[in-house]
């Protein structure tokens, strides 16, 4: 039997959600791809703090990520450390050492994803990102797969967990901001940075992502314009709640006469539509396309078993890919927009 043998870089909430799905149903994914997906390394700075988690023999813990890429012995490398220094260094170097790479990192994609996609691409790898994009939804497989032969003319939802969960909070419990994002930390949703979150830039990674993937663009996160819900007061939530609104952090992407246009920012939608209705950590996504029409994906956006479940998707894909001796076919087609971008005015 085939195998592909994995290294987990960076043991924090996600990368021990991957540790345990890997160990939990190794069985699992044998029989649904025909491979050993097997865990050989985790590397994480930190390997003194006790994760809770039983670990098999055959499972090394390093403190030093070079050499798990440097190993013979691995296939895949799952970057979950997250950022755009040492991530980004470390994830170079395993692509050009010519092992998949699988990440959850949204900044290191949007900022730095045309790069890296060019040197997967030079060793004939994959460089693979479901996770990056609202958790657990499989937005990018459907974009991808699903919907691939369709124009997209719009995408937008509910990208940011971590501000879905603060405004939900602030208006059912009229918690001040500072005490639901403290509360969002602590559960692992926010960002190491909170900014990122609270001030728009996480969705706005993740809607870079899904722009280049569903209109066929170069990866352009400058193009982004980009408003936080900071600023957004209880006296607001209250005024849109008495008139029948909910105050949401949206990220839109739109074509329009053969441009499109990228924004993040928050949003009055009616409190009986569905985005309305989207509450909490959830998010949403909205694609509007020619011959699909309207179709609309739902889920966890944040957490440590949501995340997993997606970076864990990705590996079966390339495992699935190993067992039949195949290559994924170039999913971000760069180099042939169908679409010109469009700065927001
Ligand atoms: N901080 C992010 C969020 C985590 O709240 O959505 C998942 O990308």
């Amino acid at each position: 039997m085939k195998a592909l043998r994995v290294g987990v870089m960076g043991y924090g909430t996600v990368g021990r959600g991957v540790v345990r799905m890997l160990l939990d149903h190794a069985d699992l994914l044998e029989a649904r791809t025909g491979c050993a997906v097997t865990l050989r390394y985790i590397a994480d700075h930190n390997t003194e703090s006790d994760r809770g988690v039983v670990l098999p023999e055959t499972v090394t813990l390093l403190n030093d990520a070079h050499k798990m890429i440097e190993s013979e012995d691995v296939d895949v490398i799952c970057e979950l450390i997250g950022g755009t220094g040492i991530a980004k260094t470390l994830v170079l170097k395993a692509l050009q050492q010519g092992k998949h790479v699988v990440t959850a990192n949204k900044a290191l994609i949007a900022t730095h994803g045309n790069e890296l996609i060019a040197a997967a691409d030079a060793s004939g790898v994959e460089l693979m990102f479901e996770a990056s994009t609202a958790g657990t939804i499989p937005i990018i497989k459907s974009l991808r797969e699903a919907l691939a032969g369709n124009e997209i003319r719009e995408i937008y939802g509910i990208l940011n967990g971590t501000c879905n969960y603060i405004l939900t909070e602030m208006r059912e419990k009229g918690l001040p901001f500072e005490t639901v994002l403290a509360d969002a930390q602590q559960k692992g949703y926010a960002e190491a940075d909170p900014t990122f979150d609270v001030d728009g830039i996480d969705a706005a990674h993740k809607l870079t992502i899904l722009a280049s993937i569903a209109f066929g663009m170069p990866l352009s996160f400058d193009a982004v314009s980009v408003e936080g819900i900071r600023h957004v007061s209880a006296v607001d939530i209250a005024w849109a709640t008495e008139m029948g609104y909910r105050i949401k952090l949206l990220g839109i992407a739109k074509r329009c006469d053969g441009k499109v246009q990228l924004r993040v920012q928050p949003v009055l939608v009616e409190e009986e539509s569905m985005l309305g209705a989207v509450e909490g950590v959830f998010n949403a996504v909205f694609v509007n396309s020619d011959f699909a029409g309207s179709t609309m994906y739902y889920g966890r956006g944040a957490g440590e078993e949501p995340t997993a479940s997606a970076v864990v998707s990705d590996l079966i894909d390339i495992a699935r890919n190993v067992q039949a001796g195949a290559k994924m076919p170039r999913i971000y087609p760069l180099g042939q927009p169908t679409a010109q971008l469009s700065m927001p005015t």
